[in-house]
């Protein structure tokens, strides 16, 4: 078994939940995006959220490799997680993108906290994933930010 404690673990199961409400937002969006940028928004969503079952997959088998049992239900999820829930009915796009920006924000803070953690706990390869998917994730939120025009470059 890995190296890691308490702490790192509780970190890491705050990030699968944060991860797993996050990609239930983004389907919502991806569903109910209306009006002239639904083709684009509408695959847009559907990238990030296919994006989020392979992560949040990642952080549960982490999870298992280092000897913790993952989030296994939504109510689970939703008391864990440091992620809001959203109902984006009759929401506007750029609000829907907004949303995205700011739910991205939630979940790169949560995987900045569980690295810290880890590597505190010595736990190299809970760092290592975490590393992956903030550089990943980061990257996915600039993509958002300069939709909108508020590229942090400008
Ligand atoms: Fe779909």
């Amino acid at each position: 078994m890995a190296v890691t404690t308490p702490n790192a673990t509780e970190a890491l199961l705050t990030c699968q939940a944060d991860n797993l409400v996050f990609y239930q937002s983004v389907r919502a969006y991806h569903w109910m995006v209306p009006g002239h940028v639904f083709f684009t928004l509408h695959e847009q969503f559907e990238q990030l959220y296919t994006a989020l079952t392979a992560s949040g997959d990642e952080i549960a088998e982490r999870l298992l490799t280092i000897g913790a049992t993952p989030v296994l239900t939504l109510s689970d999820a939703v008391a864990k997680a440091t992620v809001e829930e959203v109902s984006p009915k009759n929401w506007k796009p750029d609000q829907m993108v907004q949303g995205t920006i700011d739910g991205l924000g939630k979940l790169l803070e949560s995987f900045h906290n569980a690295a810290n953690v880890a590597d505190e706990a010595g736990d190299r390869g809970t760092v290592a994933l975490l590393e992956d998917l903030i550089q990943q994730f980061e990257k996915r939120r600039w993509m958002f930010q300069a939709y909108l025009g508020s590229n942090p470059a400008g």
